[in-house]
């Protein structure tokens, strides 16, 4: 008989329900925001968790501690092969999986990764401009996103949003243009303020565009309610805005000028099966040694390595912290970049 869940609760009382699992470290882009043009150096591929062994660690987060919701991140998780076989693992969950894409790939495997059971997808898109959109991915591919786009809408991987980190000098003049790209388009754009989260270092306090500004530019053009939409900041990030005009709506993810670590509920695996339970989490516990190795010597049982599993989540979560200190004297930027991390 199957465990009933038991939720999981970190020391400052919230239920951690959101596992975010990053299947890859490459990407075929190269964020400004994210990592240099050269010199990353990825994993090797024998260290990265298979499609099985992350399969087997979200149904313990489901079936043990009663996980919502998973979400497929990398680098670019689009760049490993059989993402779908991934998602075929996953669906039997029965819980919401969703997928953050650089949007390239998507014209080829948005409906095979519908039909496989993803549930909707998030989709980065900084810029409209074709110079910019070079500027800041370092690839020529902005009409392939656009086509993304399309294609996620198509396929049925709705609500579909766009990702759009906002730099100062960079994009921060396209804020009105994006968010009626998303009007157009009848998707969801959510503007993310630049975290120090870049491998090389590039972040800077005045490089980060505060969401209130945002918010002010677009409700300048586009009249936005004065109210967020309720509840919205507990299940996820974004607080969201509804256009007065019932066009839609825009989102913010506040991460460096208001935090939302209060209403935090997410923790996350890295490719190589490291886990964590803050971005910017300074340890990290290593799952991939209990599901790979622990059978090796003595084999355990199926529902012995289960166990173990579950117990090394549970201690792990027992050392959530309260919240991420950016701009605070005592941060520590993670050695890590987003892509090494899982978005
Ligand atoms: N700051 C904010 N957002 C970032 N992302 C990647 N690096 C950063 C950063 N330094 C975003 C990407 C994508 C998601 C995975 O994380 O744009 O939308
Ligand atoms: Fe790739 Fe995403 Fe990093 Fe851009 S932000 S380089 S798309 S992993």
């Amino acid at each position: 008989m199957r465990p009933v869940p038991i939720p999981l609760i970190d020391p400052f009382d919230r239920r951690v329900k959101d596992l975010r699992i990053s299947i890859t470290d490459r990407c075929n882009f190269r964020c400004a925001y994210c990592m240099p043009e050269e010199g990353m150096r990825w994993l090797d591929r024998s260290e990265l968790l298979t499609y099985e062994e992350l399969a087997r660690i979200a149904r313990v987060c489901v079936e043990r501690f009663g996980f919502e919701a998973i979400r497929i991140t990398g680098g670019e998780p689009l760049v490993r092969a059989h993402v779908v076989r991934l998602i075929e693992l996953l669906s039997p969950l029965g819980v919401d999986i969703a997928l953050t894409t650089n949007g390239v790939k998507l014209p080829e495997v948005a409906h095979d990764l519908a039909r496989a059971g993803l549930t909707r997808v998030n989709i980065s898109l900084d810029s409209l401009r074709r110079e910019t959109f070079l500027a800041l991915t370092r690839r020529d591919e902005l009409d392939r996103v656009i086509a993304g786009v399309d294609a996620a809408i198509d396929a049925g991987l709705t609500p579909v949003k766009i990702n759009a980190v906002v730099m100062r000098g960079i994009n921060d003049d396209e804020v009105v243009d994006l968010a009626r790209f998303g009007r157009d388009k009848g998707v969801g754009v959510r503007f993310i303020e630049f975290m120090p989260l870049d491998a090389q270092g590039e972040w800077s306090h005045d490089k980060v565009v505060p969401s209130r500004e945002i918010l002010e530019r677009i409700d300048a053009v586009f009249p936005l309610r004065r109210e967020a939409v309720p509840g919205s900041g507990h299940e996820q990030p974004a607080e969201r805005f509804e256009y007065a005009d019932g066009g839609g709506d825009v989102g913010v993810i506040a991460s460096v000028t208001e935090p939302f670590c209060d209403n935090c509920d997410r923790v996350r695996i890295t490719a190589e099966g490291k886990f964590r339970t803050c971005l910017f989490a300074l340890e990290e516990f290593d799952l991939r040694s209990v599901v790979r190795d622990q059978s090796a010597e003595r084999p355990l049982s199926d529902d012995a390595v289960d166990d173990l599993l579950a117990a090394e989540i549970a201690r792990a979560v027992g050392t959530k912290w309260a919240g991420h200190r950016i701009g605070q004297v005592d941060f520590i930027r993670p050695d890590r970049s987003m892509s090494q991390i899982g978005g």
